[in-house]
């Protein structure tokens, strides 16, 4: 495992997670979300789970910002849940929920712990689902609001706020492949929730610069796209996979264009007048967050768009079945740095991976865990080498938490979390990092 030294001064490390997958939606008057009505329905989640106790994050705060301390970390990328703040999505505020982050907040700064912010990490509020969610534009100004909302309250002490995360997931892979809530398999509606989850983004980002809010940054999620062999159809079959995946949110912020292979497929389903609102879209942020964790194998089939399926790949996977690729990470953060981003501060805010971790006689021993790190940091590391503006690395997750569809058996935590007890274990992974961090 690395040093802290062998990073620049200044580099910073830290840990994610995410409201809905740790702080338990069911405490504090927090309202109704679709991943609740997603994981109700029968077959959409593992075992129907969902996040009403998770790790029950909402009582045990202090323990976790007390072992996000002990470990070293400089800085707490968290997010907050758009219900728990406005139950309904709009209109009242449940005064409970602002409290929780407020005290939040103060207990990272007390504890020497930099705030990075998600305004949105995937639970959109119920009622806001069932005006259309992300296909209706409104959503926009929905989010806009409460941003401010949230802001008004928080903004004078975080230390980096990012607008929604993995804006490929919220849209793509929630209404196109159906996977996440709200599980539509819908081109149309995949094409307009792709396009008003940009705006939504540029619009939060204008109303909090209007309102004194600075450091605001963008993250998106990357997968490698290798295609399966040299034939032209694999290879034009892995771009559009790269389009639709990775450079659609990028060209959007800071080319204000979507591709060509998008726009020529979803021409006809993206919402009327779409092309005057990259002004928006492409509202300058201050950074960009990297997420990255593997490289998919795409092949050429006969069908409709985009006409391509993944198959197995040949390397070592973790508990997702996910290959570890880390020549991924230092591609993505060589593009990102070079075609989009420029001179911007970047960030990996996550990175990480699940296995499968038992606690023996009071040890989980996730020997994986740290080689996985490790190689990832030597990506990393190459980056800034080779001149790429990278300023800190989160690990995805601080503990195991609700890995959604997946229920709570992929575990992606450096702590390990007793689903049962709620009992914490730091891992090897943790100890590993925490040693590296002290040095
Ligand atoms: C990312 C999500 C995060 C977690 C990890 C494994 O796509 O942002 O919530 O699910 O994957």
């Amino acid at each position: 495992m690395y040093k802290r030294s062998d990073f620049p001064d200044g580099f910073l490390f830290g840990a994610s997670t995410a409201a809905y997958q740790i702080e338990g939606h069911s405490f504090g008057g927090a309202g109704r979300t679709h991943w609740d009505d997603f994981a109700a329905t029968p077959g959409n989640v593992v075992r129907a789970e969902d996040g009403a106790v998770a790790c029950d994050h909402y009582h045990r705060w202090e323990e976790d910002l007390d072992l996000i301390r002990d470990g070293g970390f400089d800085a707490y990328r968290f997010s907050a849940s758009w219900a728990r703040v406005l139950p309904e999505g709009r209109g009242a505020v449940n005064a409970e929920g602002l409290d929780f982050y407020d005290k939040l907040v103060d207990g990272m700064l007390e504890r020497g712990i930099k705030p990075m912010l998600t305004l949105y990490h995937w639970e959109l509020p119920s009622a806001l689902a069932d005006l259309g969610g992300w296909r209706n534009r409104d959503v926009a100004s929905w989010f806009a609001d409460y941003a401010e909302v949230l802001m008004g309250r928080l903004g004078d002490r975080i230390w980096k706020t990012a607008t929604i995360n993995e804006l490929w997931c919220v849209s793509f892979l929630s209404h196109f492949l159906g996977i996440h809530a709200p599980g539509v398999r819908d081109i149309r509606a995949a094409a307009r929730a792709m396009h008003h989850v940009m705006l939504a983004h540029g619009t939060a980002t204008q109303a909090l610069r209007a309102m004194g809010v600075g450091d605001i940054g963008a993250v998106c999620n990357f997968t490698y796209a290798q295609p399966a062999s040299g034939s032209p159809e694999d290879i034009e079959a892995a771009a559009t996979f790269d389009d639709y995946y990775n450079n659609f949110f990028m060209s959007g912020f800071f080319h204000k264009k979507y591709p060509e292979r998008i726009v020529t497929a979803m021409k006809d389903h993206l919402p009327a007048g779409w092309q005057d609102d990259f002004d928006v879209i492409g509202t300058p942020v201050d950074w960009l967050g990297v997420n990255y964790y593997t490289r998919e194998i795409i092949k050429a089939v006969d069908g409709p768009w985009p006409a391509h399926t993944s198959i197995e790949g040949p390397l070592p996977k973790t508990q997702m079945g996910w290959e570890i690729y880390p020549e991924g990470l230092l591609h993505f953060l060589r593009r990102c740095h070079t075609d989009y981003s420029g001179d911007l501060p970047l960030y990996v805010t996550e990175n990480g991976m699940a296995n499968p971790d038992l606690v023996i006689d009071g040890k989980v021993d996730d020997v994986v865990r740290i080689d996985y790190l490790a190689r990832h940091f030597d990506a990393a590391k190459q980056a800034i080498a080779e001149g790429v503006p990278l300023e800190g690395y989160f690990v995805w997750s601080l503990m195991d938490n609700y890995e959604w569809a997946l229920g709570y058996e992929k575990r992606f935590g450096l702590i390990h979390v007793d689903f049962d007890t709620l009992q914490r274990t730091p891992k090897a992974s943790y100890l590993a990092l925490q040693a590296a961090l002290a040095s």
